[in-house]
């Protein structure tokens, strides 16, 4: 979900709307929105999408105030219905309360508040809240202090922010493990789930750190432990402003996410290699001798990100000798995974805020583990718990559908895995020069990539009608198949799936008939042409039973020809760097067969950007 607080002296509804248009990624079940004016609370709520808030607000105009809260909502309990919309308020309608997590004990609550007598009008946990807030207000007048009192109460992982009729000039804000920014301006002040929400008003900001009220006003902040005592907090200055968080021309943001690629991967690469080729990852503050005994890297992700992960493993297995295992964030701590000191978790997100991925690494690191994060956002959770953190500089990536955060995670990676090669000595002088002249180059070549798309673009409309896509891959090949079917899931609603290629006969080559689209990812010819051969027999297997085959191939192979229907050319790369080309043609593919289908492309449904529960 996405939250929105403002205090100041502009029309808090502007604001506050202006702002969740900004985090709508993080949820679209629905919107609300309240304010203080006129010694009371003003309120509207919505199911769908912000629009339909907004519809509402022009029909039924709230008041001038200059103290508002607003939430986009990801739904968990209850259904995404106009009841169960944020702000939920008090019986009085005194209090408004938004929230993002779950509160675990709110049965037990919610059972206490109807014995006492409460009407609770709506079927979430966060309701609760409000009634308790009321509670304690209406004894200590003090509304910072109220929330303190409440959430001493609450079980789970919340973010909270509340505005009280008798407090007409506060907001506060509470923060357990989901994410919460506070904004700070010139007479006016912002709390927000991610600091695009009010990077067009101010690109000062403080992290709010765990168990930490805020209390805002318009001259100011203060912030303390649930136990009230002052807590220590980090001010930042974001290092990017409005426009990078703006279509900037574009139909989707997921389009201009596309085009970023070259520069993401860049900038990525940006200061962490000197003029003779070496590494120098100054962030990773492991030091040398701890990265010298590691003897197991285990990696740990979702999603788009786990998928990063899957490529990582074959690099850093090859450059380091290092075994690497990779597992999703959300089973890795339920089967008591092995760790101890020498072991390094690596934990990639691009939000920085995946509660299954925070849970993982807080599982990791009380097994003595060491964590390093690879992430996009700075100040975010994950790198605040991490022993160390490589930042991605995709800069803000707004589309739910990961495009540019997955190619500088895998920039990333691969960073990682010569730099431990670096620093254990097991790859020295002129392989690693090659390598990291290789990565220097990939900017280029995503450049090229992107120049030749439109018979992709004009082969996915033509498929908009199809039901399934599969797509195979080799060694590396294999997690961009993945991902490749993981982009069509999550834009085109369709059946999509990918395998190892050698996989297939094993069973998934039941699932060819006549004309099924095949994607299959095609490793170089060159270096391990093992490989290559192997798929290229793959694709005359397909072939031979019907599938109509869309081969990704290196420019210059021209053993795929005869039985490619569909030939899509990438640059020449290394193998192992191949899935930074290899992987935009499948973004391509899915957003244009998402917009020839009619689909939200930046919105799919019922997807979020970060999802902040487990
Ligand atoms: C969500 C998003 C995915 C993303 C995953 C991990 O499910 O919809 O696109 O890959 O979370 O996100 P993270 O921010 O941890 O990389």
């Amino acid at each position: 979900c996405g939250i929105v607080g403002y205090v100041g002296s502009q029309s808090a509804l502007d604001v506050v709307l202006a702002g969740l248009k900004r985090l709508e990624y993080r949820g679209y079940d629905s919107a609300g929105i309240a304010v203080l004016a006129d010694g009371g609370l003003a309120t509207a709520k919505r199911a769908g999408k912000l629009v339909n808030l907004d519809k509402e607000l022009s029909e039924r105009p709230l008041p001038i105030a200059a103290t508002g809260i607003g939430h986009t909502r990801w739904a968990t309990h209850g259904g995404p219905t106009d009841a169960n919309a944020h702000p939920h308020l008090d019986n009085a309608g005194r209090v408004a309360v938004v929230h993002n997590g779950i509160i675990e004990n709110f049965a037990p609550l919610r059972d206490e508040l109807a014995e006492r007598g409460y009407e609770l009008a709506s079927e979430t946990d966060t309701e609760v809240v409000a009634h308790l807030l009321a509670e304690e207000f209406s004894a200590c007048a003090d509304l910072a202090e109220a929330m303190r009192l409440v959430c001493r109460r609450l079980e789970g992982a919340f973010t909270l922010v509340a505005v009280h009729a008798d407090a007409p000039d506060v907001v506060v804000g509470a923060r357990r493990n989901s994410p919460l920014v506070v904004g700070v301006g010139e007479g006016e002040s912002f709390l927000a789930s991610d600091v695009a929400a009010f990077i067009a008003h101010t690109r000062d900001a403080i992290e709010l750190g765990q168990d930490q009220v805020v209390e805002l006003r318009r001259d100011g902040v203060s912030v303390t432990g649930f136990d009230g005592t002052p807590a220590d907090v980090r001010s930042y200055h974001v290092d990017w402003d409005a426009s990078a968080a703006e279509k900037g021309g574009y139909d989707y943001f997921m389009l201009k996410e596309i085009a970023e690629q070259p520069k993401a991967v860049a900038d990525t690469l940006l200061g962490r290699v000197d003029g003779s080729g070496t590494l120098s990852l100054d962030e990773v503050r492991i030091p040398a001798s701890v990265l010298r005994e590691v003897d197991k890297v285990v990696i740990v992700a979702c999603g788009t990100a786990f998928h990063a992960g899957l490529i990582a493993k074959y690099a850093i297995e090859h450059w380091t000798r290092v075994p690497c295992e990779v597992e999703l964030a959300s089973e890795f701590r339920y089967r008591d995974p092995i760790l101890d000191q020498q072991t390094l978790v690596v934990a990639i997100s691009q939000s920085g805020e995946t509660m299954d991925t925070l849970m993982a690494l807080r599982h990791a690191r009380e097994q003595g583990a060491k964590v390093l994060a690879i992430c996009n956002t700075n100040g975010s959770t994950i790198p605040r718990e991490s022993d160390a953190v490589l930042y991605t500089h995709a800069g803000p990536e707004v589309a739910v559908a990961s495009t540019k955060a997955f190619l500088t995670q895998l920039v990333a990676c691969y960073l990682v895995a010569l730099y431990l090669g670096q620093v254990r000595g097991t790859k020295y002088g002129d392989e690693i020069r090659d390598v990291i002249r290789d990565l220097s180059q990939i900017a280029g070549a995503v450049e090229r990539v992107l120049e030749t798309m439109e018979p992709v673009r004009e082969l996915a409309r033509s498929l908009a009608h199809k039901n399934t896509v599969l797509f195979l891959g080799r060694h590396v090949g294999h997690p961009v198949a993945l991902e490749g079917a993981l982009k069509l899931k999550e834009l085109a609603y369709m059946h999509a799936e990918g395998f190892a290629a050698g996989e297939l006969k094993h069973g998934p080559i039941a699932l060819i008939e006549e004309d099924l689209p095949v994607v299959v990812v095609v490793p170089s010819p060159r270096g391990r042409s093992v490989l290559h051969d192997k798929i290229v027999s793959n694709i005359q297997e397909i072939r031979a039973r019907g599938a109509r085959t869309i081969v990704i191939a290196e420019e210059g192979d021209e053993a795929v020809v005869p039985y490619a229907d569909h030939l899509v050319r990438i640059p020449v790369t290394p193998t192992l760097l191949q899935p930074l080309v290899a992987t935009v043609p499948l973004q391509v593919f899915a957003c244009e067969l998402a917009t020839a289908r009619g689909n939200e492309v930046d919105q799919p449904r019922n997807l979020a950007k970060s999802v902040t529960v487990e």
